[in-house]
């Protein structure tokens, strides 16, 4: 079950175009374009005619034809026009979605359209902040959601899945805070004073001495994790570097079983560095390829036993209070339902 009053991430900004395109979110088929304005629009994709899917038809000013019959849709999902009829019958209308354009990200709200608050958007300014830089991209995932957004809770999965990029040796030896703050999750861990960082830090930075890690995680329902990170020259060494990243996912249910995974990897150092920037480029999505490989043989394990409970580790903190959270979330989104139905 989905939480529907939040803001999902739908598409990069640039990959809304004046050519309609189909993506499933949240099970269901939306289709994605501007209009003629360069306003964003999401709506039902399945034309409520005989269900061809609107996105292989085509635009009409702002409104989109459907390539079977001719029903017309304004970006509102009225239909306008029915080919043969004066007036369209009054069933015939297309769900359209709140939408938002923000940092270079499209956000689908999919739940009661009138809930829609933009103040619920996540601060996500640093995608476009002119103090850091960086890029992203989207992964699919053949795997639920939450099992991403856990594997982000818990770091410790570095050491052993990440070996020639973001393993710190020291990551199992140091105990998370965990807390849940106005219905986020926050998990940090500071490894202050340890002998060595990660591959990837010290390509950053070229540290040769010791350092401080830090590892600040936000998780943010339904679908996003935050996670600031910042490697520094220790106290009482002769160095003064830094690098430090905030990494930017959204994880969008596609279906139950898979996901459109956004992300985007800023920095505030060495700000026009292109070859860098590439360099850090390659290595996450070389990084976040290795998480796909074992979440996808992990979800295909957990569909052999989908009854079973795992064994919790101390490390788990942060996913177990991101479960409690998300369940209890669900659960007051579906009794107000309930209630608004009596
Ligand atoms: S299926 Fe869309 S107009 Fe018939
Ligand atoms: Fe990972």
């Amino acid at each position: 079950m989905y939480l529907r009053n939040t803001w999902y991430v739908g598409a990069w900004a640039h990959e809304v175009t004046r050519e309609p395109f189909q993506r499933f979110m949240l099970d269901e088929p939306l289709v994605f374009y501007r209009t003629e304005a360069g306003d964003p629009v999401v709506m039902d994709d399945r034309c409520c005619h005989r269900f061809a899917p609107l996105s292989s038809g085509w635009l009409e000013g702002d409104d989109i034809v459907c390539g079977y019959h001719g029903f017309t849709f304004d970006p509102s999902g009225k239909c306008i026009a029915v080919p043969g009829l004066d007036k369209a019958p009054k069933k015939a209308v297309q769900n359209s979605y709140p939408v938002i354009e923000k940092w270079g990200w499209i956000f689908v709200w999919m739940g009661d359209a009138e809930l829609a608050d933009e103040s619920k958007v996540p601060d996500f300014h640093y995608m476009d902040d002119p103090e850091w830089a960086g890029r992203g991209t989207t992964l699919h995932i053949e795997a639920a959601y939450n099992l991403i957004y856990e594997n982000l809770l818990d770091l410790t999965h570095a050491k052993y899945v990440h070996k020639t990029t973001l393993a710190t040796d020291d990551v199992t030896d140091h105990p998370l805070i965990v807390e849940e703050v106005d219905d986020t999750v926050v998990v940090r861990r500071d490894m202050i004073g340890i002998e060595k960082t990660s591959p990837f830090f010290n390509h950053c930075a070229g540290f040769t001495q010791p350092v401080d890690h830090t590892q600040h995680i936000t998780f943010t329902p339904a679908t996003y994790i935050m996670i600031n990170t910042r490697v520094q020259s220790a106290a009482g060494t002769t160095e003064n570097k830094f690098a430090e990243f905030r990494v930017i996912n959204a994880l969008t249910p596609e279906k139950a079983g898979s996901t459109h995974y956004f992300w985007n990897l800023r920095r505030n150092f060495a700000l026009e560095d292109d070859e860098l920037d590439e360099w850090i480029f390659n290595g996450n999505s070389g990084a976040f390829a290795e998480d796909k490989v074992i979440i996808e043989l992990q979800q295909q394990m957990w569909d052999t036993v989908p009854e079973s409970r795992p064994v919790p580790f101390p490390h788990d903190k942060g996913v177990i209070y991101s479960e409690k959270l998300m369940a209890r979330l669900i659960e007051a989104e579906q009794s107000a339902k309930n209630l608004a139905a009596e």
